[in-house]
């Protein structure tokens, strides 16, 4: 029998990073010894003061239902901590906590969207914005930005993209494909723009304790109060606490817009892990000290793989200022590689040729790139570099 699915699920593509992780384990799994550069999460493990919180929620039976926007200690933590870092005050009432940074979002479009609502997406984007939009009836417009303004949406490209229909501009720094984290004056010139025309910004700054320099800057530091209703943040425990199997991320924003978010988690999910929220709650007020550790492996880490692949011949990069991944253009081994050569075939051949995983750019809608996360021990990045030198060279 053929099941018939709703219209709906027409343009929707599962997640092409999730794929290579999974063929990836499935290579490895036969023995195959592969070396995989496509995981979006760090590879330490969560704090062991993290977890023990979680393990004693357990223990002390926090086991049954949370109310549905999270437990209020956990929403406060999450207010004072936004007041503290991006300098507005918030509290219980303009947070909401999901199963992941990812859900959040979710129900921010589900809550917003009507249909034909648009949405613009800067390209490259993080693989889900442009199917959530579409989940949500919008329409994604996708705007594709320069590597000669280190792949930041520019206020032309967001003038051009920008019509009546224009619901809410996505800015994500540190961006994930592309490591670029957004300059102040220009999110400072983006963030005015897009709220004088009545839109929101959706910040999503879950890479935001992940900067090895320049700053973070929040559009929501940079707001005057009158339009602060229109910026909404995303943000969670996943990347800086190494969490992401918790499944723990929040939305903080207006308080009418939580309640319409609450309604749809209360009919969704009902409520975030309860045990995780309290291992969440420890990592907001529990010490940060080990991040210092992390970021300097990261920033080791994020060097030796630029210097691998800018000394491959036809490789290009820019450099990620931010989050662990670094975006390679590789657009002169395919012309190389003759026509029809493409970024997933690409991706295809390095991971049974060189026994590499990396992913192919169309999938963060930038084509003839690839995207290698660089959350993986050094030895890996030392030997995944000289595997690629040695496939790329025979291109
Ligand atoms: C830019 C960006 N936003 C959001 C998320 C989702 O994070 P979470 O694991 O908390 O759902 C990710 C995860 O890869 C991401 O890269």
């Amino acid at each position: 029998m053929v099941i018939r699915m709703a219209a709906r699920m027409g343009g929707i593509k599962p997640s092409v990073t999730l794929g290579v992780v999974q063929k990836a384990a499935e290579l490895r799994a036969k023995g195959v010894d592969v070396l995989s550069f496509s995981a979006g999460e760090p590879d330490f493990p969560t704090p062991p003061h993290i977890v023990n919180a979680a393990k004693a929620a357990l223990d002390a039976g926090r086991t049954q239902y949370t109310p549905v926007p999270g437990i209020a200690a956990l929403r406060r933590a999450i207010a004072q901590r936004s007041a503290a870092v991006r300098g507005v005050d918030a509290d219980e009432s303009n947070v909401i906590v999901s199963s992941g940074a990812k859900h959040a979002l979710y129900e921010f479009f589900q809550a917003v969207l009507d249909p034909g609502d648009e949405v613009i997406v800067p390209a490259p984007y993080w693989v889900s914005y442009p199917d959530q939009v579409r989940l949500a009836g919008g329409e994604p417009v996708i705007v594709p930005t320069s590597a000669d303004n280190a792949y930041c949406l520019t206020p032309k490209e967001l003038e051009m993209a920008m019509s009546d229909r224009t619901k809410a501009v996505i800015l994500n720094s540190p961006n994930n494909p592309t490591g670029a984290v957004y300059p102040r004056e220009l999110l400072d010139e983006l963030t005015r723009m897009t709220v004088s025309a009545g839109a929101f910004v959706v910040a999503d700054e879950i890479y935001r304790d992940l900067v090895y320099e320049g700053e973070h800057v929040s559009p929501l530091s940079l707001v005057d109060e009158q339009h602060r209703d229109r910026v909404f943040v995303v943000d969670g425990v996943s990347k800086t606490y190494s969490m992401t199997g918790w499944r723990i991320g929040w939305g903080i924003g207006n308080a009418d817009l939580i309640k319409s978010m609450i309604k749809i988690q209360g009919q969704s999910t009902s409520n975030a892990t309860t045990f995780a929220q309290y291992g969440a709650l420890e990592a907001i007020n529990g010490p940060l000290s080990f991040l210092t550790d992390w970021k300097s492996q990261y920033v080791m880490r994020r060097d030796a793989m630029l210097s691998g692949l800018e000394s491959i011949p036809g490789v290009t990069c820019g450099r990620p200022q931010g989050a662990f991944y670094v975006l390679a253009d590789v657009t002169q081994t395919l012309s190389r590689m003759g026509p029809g050569a493409d970024d997933v075939a690409l991706a295809g051949l390095l991971i049974d040729r060189a026994r590499v995983a990396v992913v192919p750019g169309s999938a963060f809608g930038v084509g003839g790139h690839l995207r290698l996360s660089y959350a993986t021990s050094l030895e890996n990045i030392e030997r995944g570099m000289k595997r690629l030198a040695r496939v790329f060279g025979e291109l």
